[in-house]
């Protein structure tokens, strides 16, 4: 058996269960494709990050940034379990005003806010405004003129350490995207233009190196790195670092072959490290923040497909075809990604052959897994695809004007819808036909 898969998730017929509930009858009940999310394994990831705060009493904060999946249910969960919460767009800042999440413990990251969404976030309080660049330190300047509101910023830095599954460039990734760079003195020209405006309040600094990271090496490298700028801001702007934000990217078990350390080795790792920088230089220990996305859902998140067709041709392997794929999880297709599924009827079962299992969607590339080794699968059996909770649903799309599938909540042997399926009638809801012309 996929060893993925506890013992006790399988029940007396032999199937899969997820949260306590058979994933045939999940299947039955909200059809497929499906994505169901175990709420306890979410729980359980939270507070175990938070415990390894606790128990190193240091100040903090879990952000979930919930571009790995954003919903209104998911940031009901977040906030039952007090947690934080990052968005990174007015759509995502808007879903968490509708979940009713308490806006002081939000933050807002992007390295293009637009105006209306800067507006979305002062008007609703939002707690922390994680600044990107100059152009939003004038928008964000303006807006609070026009509120007349103060902001609670801290400015997101280029490190120069790009973070790879096991390993880190200390010169890579100065040309990200994102932040301040810091070898140009741009970071620090940033420093002195939000300290000037008094409407802004900026209690500290952030990076993110990367994501499925496996390691803690690069952690520990962005953590003496913050360290680093925040004892130069300090020595030349009396500037103390109250919040030192080290982003996320904790990595997950996909695949068998993806070994990583349970995402609370690389707390403490970043706890030591900074504690250790900290009392070096003499400075005083701020609040460290996380930001894990992937490791909160991704694990508790699993993608129900019904088989239909298969292709077979001699000395190739088959292709097994289910009714979702790129449109419900383009990781796949985008940058190979690589999971691993269970035939949900009996995932004991001894598997017969080696597919690919191939997505519905118009594009060669629409493989969601290949070498999988399942049962000899006929149509209508149940596929269920193992870790999808992260940038799965959430990078969905109607390409092919596919609906996007639904999404259910599953606790305590009881499942809750979350997220409606869309119909084929939803796909076109927004379209307009051409105004009649008079001839
Ligand atoms: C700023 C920032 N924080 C946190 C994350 C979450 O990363 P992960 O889902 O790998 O934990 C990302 C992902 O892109 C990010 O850009």
């Amino acid at each position: 058996m996929n060893s993925q898969i506890e013992p006790e998730q399988i029940n007396d017929q032999g199937h899969l269960t997820i949260g306590g509930v058979d994933s045939l009858e999940l299947a039955a009940k909200y059809q497929t494709p499906l994505v169901v999310y175990d709420v306890a394994a979410i729980r359980h990831q939270i507070r175990a990050f938070k415990k390894v705060f606790a128990k190193n009493q240091v100040a903090a904060e879990v952000s979930y940034a919930s571009k790995a999946f954003s919903a209104i249910a998911i940031y009901q969960v977040v906030a039952q379990e007090d947690g934080h919460i990052d968005v990174v767009s007015g759509g995502e800042l808007t879903t968490a005003i509708k979940a009713h999440f308490p806006m002081e413990k939000v933050s807002f990251h992007g390295n293009n806010k637009s105006k209306e969404e800067l507006e979305l976030a002062v008007q609703n309080g939002v707690g922390m405004i994680i600044i990107d660049n100059f152009h939003e330190i004038d928008l964000l300047g303006e807006v609070l003129d026009e509120q007349d509101a103060t902001a609670t910023v801290s400015l997101r830095i280029t490190p120069g350490i790009a973070a790879h599954t096991n390993e880190y460039i200390q010169t890579g990734q100065v040309d990200s995207k994102f932040g301040f760079d810091l070898e140009s003195g741009q970071a620090d020209r940033a420093l002195e233009e939000v300290l000037a405006n008094p409407r802004l309040k900026v209690v500290g600094l952030h990076a993110h190196i990367g994501s499925q990271i496996f390691e803690v090496v690069g952690f520990e490298g962005v953590a003496k790195k913050l360290v680093d700028v925040a004892e130069h801001w300090h020595e030349e702007f009396g500037f103390q670092t109250r919040v030192l934000n080290v982003g996320g990217g904790f990595g997950i078990r996909y695949v068998q072959e993806d070994q990583p350390l349970p995402p609370e080795e690389f707390v403490d790792a970043i706890i030591k490290a900074v504690k250790k920088e900290v009392a070096k230089k003499g400075l005083s220990m701020p609040a460290i923040w996380i930001e894990p996305g992937r490791s909160i859902v991704g694990p508790a998140g699993y993608s129900l497909y019904t088989v239909g067709s298969r292709k077979d041709l001699p000395g190739y392997q088959p292709f097994v075809t289910v009714d979702g794929g790129m449109g419900d999880n383009i990781r796949p297709a985008l940058y190979q990604a690589a999971y691993e599924t269970v035939y949900a009827k009996d995932p004991r079962q001894k598997p017969e052959e080696t597919v690919r299992i191939a997505g519905k969607y118009c594009e060669s590339g629409d493989i969601l897994a290949r070498d999988q080794a399942l049962p000899k699968t006929k149509p209508g059996d149940l596929l269920v695809m193992l870790d999808t909770g992260a940038y799965g649903y959430a990078m969905a799309s109607n390409y092919n004007r596919n609906p996007r599938p639904a999404v259910v909540f599953v606790e305590n042997g009881h499942a809750q819808l979350v997220i409606q399926r869309e119909s084929w009638a939803d796909t076109c809801r927004l379209d307009l036909p051409l105004a009649s012309e008079d001839k």
